[in-house]
């Protein structure tokens, strides 16, 4: 039982090691920024739900992109997977940015949104995984757009 106070000791060290505004938690190793977050995690899984459904019109005509094999159907659920725990992820105390609340709430319905994508998946819903996955991309957008866009177009009108 001598573990646990040295782990209290080190949790006192940590703590008085950073400033109040950053206050440190359990979660210090998610180690990524957030854009590594979102090109390792976010995008990929989302890319593996994007990639399962549709269809790709080329001069030879056009092509169902749903899968065709279970083995194609897993990387449809694995990607809508990822992306719901990473809606987790985004959420973790050192990532989440003000207004936190509405940060929640999109990170949350990106979660809500690839579970719907998965459940498609899992019952080899083509039409399901072509509309969850549409609007699985909706909250990617309104995300960035409160985010990214609108921090950028206040900072040229200033
Ligand atoms: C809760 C908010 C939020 C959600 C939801 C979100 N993003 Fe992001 N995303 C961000 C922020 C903030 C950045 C900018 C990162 C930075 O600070 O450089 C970003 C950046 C990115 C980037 C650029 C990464 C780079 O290399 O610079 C990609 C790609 C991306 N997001 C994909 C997605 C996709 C795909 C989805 C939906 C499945 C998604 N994001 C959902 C907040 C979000």
């Amino acid at each position: 039982m001598r573990i646990l106070p040295l782990l209290a000791g080190a949790a006192v060290l940590a703590l008085a090691a950073c400033s109040p505004k950053a206050e440190k938690t359990q979660y210090d190793t998610s180690s990524v920024d957030m854009a590594e977050l979102m090109a390792h995690v976010v995008d990929p899984g989302a890319f593996m739900v994007w990639r399962g459904a549709g269809t790709e019109v080329t001069e030879a005509g056009e092509r169902d992109l749903s899968p065709t094999t279970e083995e194609g159907w897993k990387v449809v659920e694995d990607g809508a997977v990822i992306v719901a725990e990473a809606g987790n992820l985004l959420m973790l105390p050192d990532r989440a940015r003000e207004p936190v609340a509405d940060w929640n709430r999109h990170a949350k319905l990106m979660t809500v949104r690839a579970l719907e994508a998965k459940k498609a998946a899992e019952a080899k819903d083509k039409k399901g995984v072509f509309d969850t996955g549409g609007r699985l991309y909706e909250v990617c957008v309104a995300c960035h757009q409160q985010f990214i866009i609108a921090p950028q177009e206040a900072a040229e009108k200033k």
